[in-house]
């Protein structure tokens, strides 16, 4: 069994995430004050981890509520059902709202918690590694509609995060690398230390899991409602954003993010910042786990629309998180198309 570690996010308020716990006796531990607790659990989570049965075992203050999986749940069809269901039970201040999942789940359960009566508290407990690293720390919820991507949502962070990493032996090989993909973004940006644990050859998934998670906490601890510094948490999705809108989502998150990596990293290398031996090592740890770092060169006008849409554009310039090195961030606008263009094309197929 793994040591148990806690990481304090201080944000609106503090909180703690904590790394090792079991999930079930976690819970009852933080839902014991709470007259009601509404569970807002994917299908497929539920199905592989029998969550509901334990929970409507522990007694009737439990609610809970199957939703649809992946991002179909982050719509206001469903949003609309949980506030339905919300008003039925009497859903009040001083009750709970528990979401736990993927980041689609926590982001969807974080926004109810903002939403219904103005904000109630919420504990996020992510089962997938691309929650435990990223979606389910920060404090940043929403749905998505018609117009795009998470355009819809709150700040909003939860009274606690419980990462209990049996979860991990569900996921599928395909969103165990996704969520890595998070964790060498981590390395990049602020603890070279973890690329080299993921260089070594055998991955330790709980020493990885705490160290992203403590560049996460830190960073979102200094700047919660992304004035500057937190930017730095968008390196690789500039440009993998727009690649996974292209996808229709069929890309993971963490796939998109991987491509958009390396396209950081090489014009961080034009832009006479990074050597070529760092932009190599994001191809040799992306492709180490099976992580795309290429895209097709027909979709490169389809992309740049996507990319100048992005709502991370200001006055018309594209944004850009590049590094010095590992672990040394910067930041680049970048408004000519042909310079991105010639920078695209040493990542397609
Ligand atoms: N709020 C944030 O700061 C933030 C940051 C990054 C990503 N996100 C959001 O997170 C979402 C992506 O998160 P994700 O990659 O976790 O995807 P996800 O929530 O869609 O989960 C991926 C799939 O795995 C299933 N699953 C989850 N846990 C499982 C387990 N233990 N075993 C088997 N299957 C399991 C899910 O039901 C789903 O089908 C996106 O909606 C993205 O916008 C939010």
């Amino acid at each position: 069994m793994m040591a148990k570690s806690q990481i304090i996010v201080n944000a609106e308020h503090r909180y703690a995430i904590q790394i090792g716990e079991s999930w079930l006796e976690r819970i009852q531990v933080i839902a014991e004050p709470h007259n009601l607790v509404l569970v807002l659990i994917p299908e497929d989570v539920d199905r592989e981890s029998g969550i509901a049965k334990y929970l409507q075992d522990l007694g009737s203050k439990y609610e809970i509520v199957r939703l649809p999986n992946g991002e179909a749940q982050k719509s206001f069809k469903v949003f609309q059902s949980i506030i339905d269901i919300c008003g039925r039970i009497n859903l009040s201040r001083s009750d709970l709202i528990i979401g736990i999942g993927g980041g689609a789940t926590t982001d969807l359960a974080g926004f109810v918690a903002a939403t219904w009566l103005r904000g109630l508290d919420w504990v996020a407990v992510p089962t997938t590694l691309a929650g435990m690293v990223d979606a389910a720390i920060g404090g940043k919820t929403g749905i998505n509609s018609e117009h795009g991507k998470n355009l819809v949502g709150a700040f909003h962070s939860p009274v606690e995060v419980i990462v209990d990493l049996e979860f991990l032996q569900s996921l599928s090989k395909r969103d165990q690398s996704a969520g890595l993909a998070e964790v060498i973004k981590c390395g990049f940006i602020a603890d070279p230390s973890i690329l080299q644990d993921l260089n070594g050859s055998e991955i330790d998934y709980a020493k990885l899991i705490m160290k992203s998670v403590a560049v996460k906490g830190a960073v979102v601890s200094g700047d919660f409602k992304e004035a500057f510094a937190r930017e730095i948490l968008n390196y690789g999705h500039t440009v993998g954003h727009a690649i996974e809108m292209h996808s229709s989502y069929k890309l993971r998150h963490g796939e998109a993010v991987a491509i958009g990596m390396v396209f950081a990293a090489e014009l961080s290398n034009a832009h006479g910042t990074l050597n070529a031996k760092d932009v190599a090592l994001h191809r040799e740890l992306a492709s180490k786990f099976d992580l795309p770092i290429q895209y097709p060169r027909a979709a490169w006008s389809a992309v740049y629309s996507n990319l100048t849409r992005d709502k991370k554009n200001r006055g018309g310039k594209i944004r850009f998180v590049t590094l010095k090195a590992p672990g040394v961030t910067d930041r680049l606008e970048v408004v000519s198309e042909n310079l991105l263009r010639e920078i695209y094309e040493r990542i397609c197929e």
